[in-house]
């Protein structure tokens, strides 16, 4: 049998390298052999950004094309939008009267992030209980595998636990367990060397023009002990060199030469990686232009999707609700 997959994306924003490298081509990858299930998890957006709500649904679409840009094949997995099937919300309803306070109030991220971000308000019922509408996500498809980033491994550890305490109260064995998967090639860093993301404004984005790319790039941090052009520089310290290794392997060789040997500055090879970068998303850029023009089509894979997860998801609350009312 063909294993199960669910992953998702928060429409909060343009998708940009980093999410190309870090999630869209292991799902690529994946949808190959596996039942894939990829949502576009607009009530989580709202969870986090509810002062910013506007923009969501845009961001849908915009999501949508992106991901089919880059090889998302809605004929092979089920695309959809997590709002347009209401079963999520029933699932999470009843997981989260099952699901104590204590797991939640202690889970990492969770912490991290009403430390880290000071721009929103995220002391709210609804963020609290994040990872619960994640794990219905999860178990509404009874995905058995879930592509996701590390930071990601606590949600992914409470969807486990709760499964299991579902499992538990009720007497069932509807729910099985479910893991990662990890991506495997290295963090892609954002262009000042901290991690990529829309907030720092450090991103690469997938639907840059060639010029903001040359600029962006242009503006990349290097080996911070190569100051002169006539000083060696250490590749493995410099993040332009770890961008050829992600995008242009075949080239790294030639870059570590001319840089630990002084034989090209920065500029040149900066220069280089971004018509490396800019050849890269050429296609995904056409593609993209194409769909942009015909958003109707997009519209019509959305709601294909939609019917798709329904047929599963309704399923599932049914055996859901069998189980916990006998
Ligand atoms: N929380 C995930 C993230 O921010 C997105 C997400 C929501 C998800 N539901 C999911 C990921 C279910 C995997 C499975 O990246
Ligand atoms: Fe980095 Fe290239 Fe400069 Fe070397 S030559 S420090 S790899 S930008």
């Amino acid at each position: 049998m063909k294993k199960t997959v669910f992953s998702g994306m928060r429409p909060t924003g343009k998708l940009h390298l980093g999410h190309l490298v870090g999630a869209l081509k292991n799902w690529i990858v994946l949808q190959e052999d596996h039942a894939c299930t990829f949502g576009i998890v607009d009530w989580h957006a709202l969870m986090g950004e509810y002062e910013d709500s506007y923009s969501i649904k845009e961001n849908i679409i915009d999501m949508a094309i992106d991901w089919i840009a880059c090889g998302i094949d809605p004929e092979r997995s089920i695309v959809y939008v997590q709002s347009h099937v209401h079963e999520h919300l029933e699932l999470q309803m009843i997981l989260s009267c099952i699901t104590p306070l204590g797991w939640l109030e202690r889970n990492p991220t969770y912490k991290e992030q009403l430390r880290e971000i000071k721009t929103r308000d995220l002391q709210t019922y609804g963020f609290l209980g994040y990872p619960v509408l994640q794990a219905a996500d999860i178990l509404l498809y009874k995905a058995n595998a879930v592509p996701i980033g590390e930071d990601q491994l606590p949600h992914l550890e409470l969807t486990r636990e709760i499964s299991r305490r579902f499992n538990n109260i009720f007497k069932t064995d509807l729910f099985g367990d479910c893991e990662a998967i990890l991506t495997e090639t290295p963090r892609l860093l954002g262009t000042d060397g901290r991690k990529m993301s829309k907030s720092y404004n450090n991103a690469i984005n997938l639907s840059d023009a060639d010029d903001v790319i040359l600029k962006k790039v242009k503006s990349m941090i290097t080996d911070p002990k190569r100051i002169k052009l006539l000083d060696v520089g250490h590749p493995e310290e410099c993040n332009v060199y770890s961008y050829y290794q992600v995008f242009a392997s075949g080239q790294s060789q030639d870059v570590c030469k001319w840089c630990t040997t002084a034989q090209k500055g920065c500029t040149d090879c900066k220069k280089q990686l971004a018509e490396v970068l800019i050849e890269k998303l050429k296609p995904i850029k056409d593609k993209r232009a194409e769909l942009e023009a015909n958003k109707q089509k997009v519209i019509d894979i959305l709601n294909e999707g939609k019917k798709k997860a329904q047929a599963i998801a309704q399923k599932t609350i049914r055996e859901v609700k069998e189980a916990v009312f006998k």
